[in-house]
Parts: C-alpha cells; sequence; structure tokens
C-alpha cells in the first residue's frame, strides 16, 4: 500500500449520514437540480436519471434537452420539469443559452452528444454556474478539452467514469488503468482538480486532495446499459441535499449498488433487471435503511 486514507462505506456509514427530511421541509429544502443531456434518439438517458433523482429525493428537477426529446421523456416521468433546447436532427444546439445559476446542483451529459455544441454547454456550465457540477458519458468527452476551465472553477465539479472514459480522461488504456485503480484515480482528481467516482464492480471515489471510499454494494444485473445514468441522478439527489460532497458521492453510490442487491434478492434476477427497476429498488434502500 502507499499509505493513503482509504475507507470502506459500509451500511452503518449510510445510516448515520443518510440526511433527514424535517417535517416542516419543503421542496425547496430539498434542492433544485439540473440535469443536461439526452436527445430524439437517446431520450432514456435523461429520463433514467431525472427519475432517479426524484426518487432518491430531490426536491425540484428540471431537465434541459432537446425540444423533440421532451414528449418521450414527460412521458415517462410526471414530476420533472423541462427546458427545451434548441437543435439540429434531434441533437442539442447551443442557440438557447442555459440559466446555470438558477440550481443548487446540475449534472451534465448523459446521451447528450459529442459534438461541438454540446460541448458549448459543458464549457458554459463550468464558466458560470457556482454550484456543485457533475459531469457524466459525453460530457467526459468534451472535458478533457476544457481541462482550464474545470482547474478555474470555485466550486466542485464531479467527474463520474465509468473505467474506458477513466481511461481517455488520462491516456492511459484499460487494462493499464485497471492494474492501479487507486493510484490511477487519485491521479486524475489531482490532475483535474475534481471528485472522481471510478465506476466498476466495486466503486472508488476520490477528493480532490486524494482521500478515497470504496463502496462494493451492486452486481453485475446492473451490467447493462443505463445503469449509469440512474446513478447519475442518485448522486445529482445526494448532492442537492446539502451534506460533504464525499459522503453524498459515497451514500450515491451504496444506494444504486444496494437497490440492485435487493432487487435481485427479491423480485428480479442478475439477468433480467433493468436500469428503470433500479427505480423501485430505491424504494426498497430507504424503507429498510433509513
Ligand atoms: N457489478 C457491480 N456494479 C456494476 C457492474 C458489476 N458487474 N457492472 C456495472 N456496474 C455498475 C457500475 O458501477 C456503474 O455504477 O453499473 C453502472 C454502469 O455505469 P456505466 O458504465 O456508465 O453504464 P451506462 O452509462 O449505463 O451504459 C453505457 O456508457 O460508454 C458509455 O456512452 C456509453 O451510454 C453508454 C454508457
Ligand atoms: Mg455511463
Amino acid at each position: 500500500s502507499d499509505g493513503a486514507h482509504r475507507y470502506l462505506w459500509t451500511e452503518e456509514q449510510f445510516r448515520k449520514t443518510i440526511p433527514e427530511r424535517g417535517r416542516y421541509s419543503h421542496k425547496g429544502s430539498h434542492g433544485r437540480g439540473l440535469a443536461v443531456g439526452g436527445s430524439a434518439e437517446m431520450p432514456g438517458s435523461i429520463t433514467m436519471t431525472v427519475h432517479a433523482a426524484l426518487r432518491t429525493g430531490a426536491g425540484l428537477v428540471t431537465a434541459a434537452t432537446a425540444k423533440s426529446a421532451i414528449p418521450a421523456v414527460a412521458s415517462q416521468c410526471m414530476e420533472a420539469t423541462y427546458l427545451a433546447l434548441g437543435e439540429t436532427n434531434g441533437r442539442m444546439n447551443n442557440e438557447l443559452p442555459i440559466p446555470f445559476d438558477n440550481y443548487d446542483a446540475i449534472v451534465m451529459g448523459m446521451g447528450m452528444g459529442r459534438h461541438h455544441e454540446a460541448r458549448s454547454h459543458i464549457r458554459k456550465a463550468l464558466e458560470e454556474a457556482s454550484c456543485p457540477l457533475i459531469v457524466d458519458a459525453d460530457g467526459l468527452y468534451h472535458l478533457k478539452s476544457l481541462l482550464a476551465s474545470v482547474k478555474k472553477r470555485k466550486s466542485p465539479v464531479v467527474l463520474t467514469p465509468h473505467p474506458g472514459e477513466m481511461a481517455m480522461l488520462l491516456d492511459k488504456s484499460v487494462p493499464e488503468l485497471l492494474q492501479k485503480p487507486f493510484a490511477y484515480a487519485k491521479m486524475a482528481a489531482e490532475k483535474y482538480g475534481v471528485y472522481i467516482v471510478l465506476k466498476g464492480p466495486f466503486t472508488i471515489i476520490t477528493t480532490p486532495d486524494g482521500q478515497q471510499t470504496v463502496t462494493t454494494t451492486g452486481n453485475e444485473g446492473l451490467a447493462k446499459g443505463g445503469s449509469g445514468d440512474v446513478l447519475s441522478g442518485i448522486i445529482l439527489a445526494m448532492v442537492l441535499q446539502d451534506q460533504p460532497i464525499m459522503e453524498a458521492l459515497s451514500n450515491a453510490c451504496f444506494i444504486h449498488g444496494k437497490a440492485a442487491d435487493m432487487l435481485i434478492a427479491d423480485t428480479h434476477s442478475v439477468y433480467d433487471l433493468l436500469a428503470s427497476d433500479l427505480l423501485h429498488g430505491i424504494s426498497k434502500v430507504y424503507r429498510t435503511f433509513v
């Protein structure tokens, strides 16, 4: 070992740190979140993200997506609100600005596309949003060329790569990365000055100054498109609920994996589990542990 501080994030820590919901709370007490992503061809990604954020306890969630994707998203999630973005061929363009300052936390990237108009939304968010900013999926591809803007930011940035995306961020191969995931996660967190959630069969969470926690909940039923989008929404909700970012991230990954574990133990198998089933799994986790 290199003597670094690393903790296993357990059930006990989850129980101890999960934020309370006050009897006199209102929707504003639980944060106003924004999710930016999706397209006409990938409306499911942002749908699962906003739905998961609401199910996890976010007060208000807005989905910003290409105008033509909104009916598909809205038909699956009645509680979200929408921000229609201009679009070209079903993908968001940058005709309409996003009011980044109206939110308490923002997640960007899922199914947003890797074209330059999408990138310009990420750059603006980095420059204009004074709240925590979570970047996932396609957003991570844009981020690599925005290192200077990332480093300049005063408020927290959270990156949620799977091993392929992490390898891309570090210009490494996936096998290289997987030989020393803790060390590389730390290297990336320091290089970008960000929190890193390195996903996989176990998930490593790293602070900008190199503290690390590990979550071991989850199972191979999660190895299916969409489970990462659900995690992004759970992270948005936990970051919104006003606790140290490190706890928020650790609890989010704990909930995501535990939701899958409880569904497998009860009603599903690792074959048939779908990412959208995790929305019910979140309820099981709360009913059991809180
Ligand atoms: N055991 C436990 N957890 C797992 C396992 C496993 N065997 N496999 C996956 N998971 C968890 C990960 O820890 C992570 O939280 O499921 C989630 C998968 O997230 P992603 O890899 O981001 O998958 P997702 O985004 O749903 O789908 C693929 O990623 O490559 C991009 O753009 C591509 O949209 C596509 C997406
Ligand atoms: Mg993903």
